[in-house]
């Protein structure tokens, strides 16, 4: 029986985590959670009344609460999810980004090296590495190239955890990943935005030229990366993990337009990310050969799984889009559908002008 404190349980990732250490495992699981607009109580609803889940509101940044929450709870184990997420919000307001992932991280990991914690499991991502052309992968050993507010400040959290255990032999592991989906996902992120605006017969805001590569990870199988990374991952090293599924985002809508039986004029291109990374895509060879870890789902699977289960649990993420919700889409999006409708408005009338200038003129010579 081990005691594992788990940070940002209640958002997407942390909350399916904290399922599937329930599922498989014996141990206590204390959830720390600020419960953001990205955290919520729903998605563990299921397990409030589980003796061996624990969850406490508070922030990573406050000292004093995480010190006493390792020394009294008896903490063995931190799987450290809680971050700023959002790329997009990151672009628009950074400050969120430096307290959560750089200065939390930092309190997190002085809080855990005074209370000699034994193992730390510090959840980081594939765009710490920036981005890449149309050829090759990131490894563990390609330079940090961070590109926006939120990679920078995950790159930040990373080298902060290195330096820990250079410096004071502190017990933490790094493991990085590409982008995951699956259930509880927060409908501001690429698929459940979509799937969720589709199935509401809403606009697919399409970035830049939709050509965009990003590698997706079904979450239960970085679930399952991070659990032998925490059993039997070594300290100090960096693990990569990733689905082996690289797709463009004009693919993706696609595929979820098909399933859903709906026409492609939802696809609307419209202005795109500042700074926006071309492609992501892995090397997940380290895992796989040291640790024995396999991906269990191909991409066609966990998406249809996933489109399923939003279709099933409409009332989840209405709840949200029917909140403050409703002020971030306006400021996100609002203006660039608009432009996005304009530009498909106007190319549909200078085909329409074209066919009647070809009709007048066909009419003048008979
Ligand atoms: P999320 O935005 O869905 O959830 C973040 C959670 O952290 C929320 O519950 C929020 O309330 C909590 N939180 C935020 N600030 C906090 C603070 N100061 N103190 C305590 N709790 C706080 O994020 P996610 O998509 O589940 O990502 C989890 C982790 O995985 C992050 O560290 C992220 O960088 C990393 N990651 C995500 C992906 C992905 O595709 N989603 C891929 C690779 C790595
Ligand atoms: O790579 C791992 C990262 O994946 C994680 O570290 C981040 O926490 C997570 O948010 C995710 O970042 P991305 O920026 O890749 O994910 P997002 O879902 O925001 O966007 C995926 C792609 O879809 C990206 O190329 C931008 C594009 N996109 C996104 C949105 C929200 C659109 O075309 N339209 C949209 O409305």
């Amino acid at each position: 029986m081990k005691n594992i404190l788990i940070t940002g349980g209640c958002g997407f990732i942390g909350s399916n985590f904290i399922h599937y250490m329930l599922n498989n495992y014996d141990y206590k699981i204390i959830n720390l959670d600020a419960l953001t607009y990205a955290g919520n109580l729903e998605n563990l609803k299921s397990i409030e009344g589980n003796p061996n889940y624990k969850f406490i509101k508070g922030r990573i940044e406050d000292r004093k609460l995480v010190s006493n929450l390792i020394k009294e709870e008896g903490i063995s184990f931190i799987v450290h999810f809680a971050a700023e997420s959002h790329v997009d919000r990151s672009i628009t307001d950074s400050i969120p980004f430096i307290k959560t992932n750089i200065v939390g991280t930092h309190v997190l990991l002085e809080a855990a090296k005074e209370n000699n914690i034994e193992k730390f499991i510090h959840i980081s991502t594939d765009e710490v590495y920036g981005s890449l052309g149309p050829t090759g992968v990131f490894t563990e050993l390609t330079p940090i190239q961070p590109n926006s507010p939120y990679s920078a400040s995950k790159a930040s959290s990373d080298l902060l955890v290195r330096s820990y255990v250079e410096t004071f032999k502190f017990p933490a592991t790094i493991v990085r990943c590409t982008n995951n989906y699956g259930p509880y996902q927060f409908p501001e992120k690429y698929i459940p935005l979509t799937i969720s605006n589709v199935l509401d017969n809403q606009p697919i805001p399409l970035y830049g030229d939709g050509l965009n590569v990003r590698d997706w990870i079904y979450t239960e199988d970085f679930c399952r990366a991070i659990d032998v990374v925490l059993h039997k991952g070594r300290i100090g090293e960096v693990y990569n993990a990733g689905g082996n599924s690289e797709e463009t985002n004009i693919n993706i809508a696609k595929i979820i337009l098909k399933h859903l039986n709906k026409p492609k004029s939802l696809i609307t291109y419209v202005k795109d990310r500042l700074g926006h990374d071309r492609r992501y895509a892995m090397d997940i060879t380290k895992i796989k050969n040291e640790l024995g870890w396999q991906l269990k789902y191909k991409f066609e699977e966990g998406i249809e799984k996933t489109i399923e289960w939003y279709r099933q649990n409409k009332g989840w993420w209405m709840k949200i889009k029917s909140g403050e919700y409703l002020n971030y889409y306006k400021k996100m999006y609002g203006q660039r559908l608009q432009e996005g409708m304009q530009v498909v408005k106007d190319k549909v009338q200078k085909t329409e002008d074209i066919r009647l200038n070809r009709e007048s003129r066909k009419g003048a010579k008979s």
